[in-house]
């Protein structure tokens, strides 16, 4: 089955869009000239509520934009995504994050065999040892239980991880589960410092097991395990997940305490993978295992429901419509639950490392603009920060805003309180603040003449800002598991309509190499052949580490 590769500038909705771009009205008049306007544009979609009214587009926008992803191919592309095609052309491989959370009878097919049966076996391993730890008949060296785990990994090693441990918190057990990510040695030192030797679990999470990050980061953890229990005690306390298994041996970690991936799998697409052991390990297998599921009802969803009423479709397509046609540079996610602290940041690596590409599928520079600035913070703690900027600031920042009916320790008080700010600030930002009613306000607080004119135009809100409303039931493992697998299927279908290669990500090769050849001239009177800021850099550093 082949990819399709065409320039979305050829096809007839690129230019339709062109031309409805330029005949947008506000928000406001959208929806003061169409009663079903809300109803029309929401999806309801098991415990999703998406209500994307409140974004630019009419019907014909909205028409043509599903015009655009049936001309780039989209079910073409979608049948190949699943099917286990080598759609990441070019590093040769499938992208088969989906396949992860199949159903057991599923048949998914990789160069003739069916990877399901070997998916299942892995998660078995990770059913069987994450229960072993936490009900603490696995033993450390010293004969104890564990009380610690510590995650080493970097990027999709340690954002998926990170991010979800953190977000389900609420459904932790007694394991406490801490991140070394940073080769920043201070990072180590801050992460060893919280735990005991004796009854601590380093789980190494690197697909290639080749970063530098993390064999620097796993290195330093077991010169300090056996500095305080012996080298014998490397056994009992180093697991590891990756799919280079010569690599583990040299490390020093058992076979059995390999947890295998492979490389159909991206990183930052991997979390359902071996690579979220410590999300078991954190939550145990029942809710690890809940969210896989909650994922695979999100990829039925994304293959199965027509283009109109497709949740991934539709919000990859307004991005596409921002970013394409209307300028904007970025989105920002605000999840409305302080659990979803991490989100964003997760989604930077999911979306950037994705779509940050300006080279199309037939190797040719693109005319139009790609991928997004993913940024934001929970509400209500980013409306006492970035909000100014998004109210009555000069950009246009579509914005996601997702939150939760029912809070999960039932405090009531607060969440009535959390989530009035939720609907009230979408609200907010497409109805702004007219002039009139500024001038009303104001003399209702007894300002009048002069007093009351200057004050005016800082006061107004022109509104008109777009945002789309994710309103979710609960926080659970399973619809948390749809969440992500929604954005992945998100960043998917814009790939495919940008005509670039989502699954690779060469981008992050050229600072790598450059920082092996800087290391190297450390040591180095004269350091190499760099530019005069880069040479000045270095001579200052190296003055500034002798004094
Ligand atoms: O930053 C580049 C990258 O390759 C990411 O895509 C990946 O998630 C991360 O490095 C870590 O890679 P690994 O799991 O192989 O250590």
């Amino acid at each position: 089955m082949s990819f399709p590769k065409i320039n979305p500038t050829t096809t007839n909705s690129w230019k339709s869009l062109t031309e409805l771009a330029a005949h947008r009205k506000t928000l406001q008049t959208y929806f003061a000239e169409d009663d079903s306007r809300a109803e029309q544009f929401s999806i309801a979609w098991e415990q999703f509520f998406v209500d994307y009214s409140k974004n630019h587009i009419d019907k014909n926008i909205k028409d043509a934009l599903i015009g655009l992803a049936k001309e780039s191919g989209l079910e073409a592309a979608r049948k190949a995504y699943f099917g286990g095609d080598s759609i990441n052309q070019t590093e040769g491989r499938a992208v088969l994050h989906t396949a992860l959370r199949a159903k057991a009878n599923a048949d998914i097919r990789v160069e003739g065999e069916n990877v399901v049966p070997e998916v299942y076996k892995v998660r078995e391993k990770i059913r069987a040892f994450s229960q072993s730890v936490i009900d603490g008949s696995r033993k450390s060296s010293s004969g104890e239980a564990f009380t610690d785990v510590v995650n080493i990994g970097i990027g999709g090693s340690d954002l998926g991880p990170a991010m979800i441990t953190e977000a389900l918190a609420y459904y932790k057990n007694h394991l406490n589960v801490h991140f070394m990510s940073n080769v920043d040695g201070d990072h180590v030192m801050e992460v060893l410092k919280k735990v005991n030797p004796a009854t601590t679990l380093f789980v190494v999470v690197s697909k290639t097991f080749t970063t530098q990050e993390t064999l620097s980061n796993a290195t330093t953890a077991k010169k300090w395990l056996v500095d305080a229990l012996g080298e014998d005690a490397v056994g009992d306390h180093f697991v590891a997940v990756s799919t280079n298994i010569t690599a583990i041996d040299a490390f020093g970690i058992q076979s059995e305490n390999v947890f295998p991936m492979n490389d159909w799998v991206g990183g930052r697409f991997s979390l359902w993978s071996a690579v979220g052991l410590s999300i078991a390990l954190a939550i145990g297998p029942n809710h690890f295992e809940a969210l896989l599921e909650g994922a695979n009802a999100m990829d039925a969803h994304f293959e199965t429901a027509k283009m109109e009423e497709n949740i991934p479709v539709i919000l990859a397509l307004l991005t596409v419509w921002y970013t394409s046609f209307l300028g904007a540079q970025s989105e920002a996610v605000i999840p409305y639950t302080q659990y979803l602290h991490r989100l964003p940041a997760y989604l930077q690596q999911g979306i950037m490392e994705s779509n940050g590409k300006s080279v199309d599928r037939n190797g040719k520079s693109v005319s139009y603009q790609t991928g997004n600035i993913v940024w934001g913070e929970p509400g209500t703690n980013s409306q006492h920060a970035f909000f100014q900027l998004m109210h009555q600031g000069t950009k246009l920042i579509p914005a996601h805003f997702i939150g939760f009916a029912k809070s999960l320790h039932r405090n009531q008080d607060h969440h009535d309180k959390l989530m009035a700010n939720f609907f009230a600030q979408t609200e907010a930002l497409m109805n702004g603040k007219t002039e009139t009613q500024v001038r009303e306000e104001l003399s209702a607080k007894g300002l009048s003449g002069d007093a009351l004119e200057h004050l005016v135009p800082f006061k107004v809100f022109t509104g008109n800002k777009p945002t789309t409303t994710l309103l979710i039931e609960q926080l659970t493992p399973k619809t948390l598991g749809a969440l992500v697998a929604m954005y992945e299927h998100k960043i998917f279908v814009e790939g495919v309509v940008w005509n670039i290669f989502s699954y690779d990500q060469w981008g992050v090769e050229l600072g790598k190499q450059l920082a092996s050849v800087i290391l190297d001239e450390f040591d180095l009177e004269n350091s190499g052949n760099h530019d005069p800021s880069t040479a000045q850099l270095l001579r200052h550093f190296k003055k500034l580490k002798k004094s």
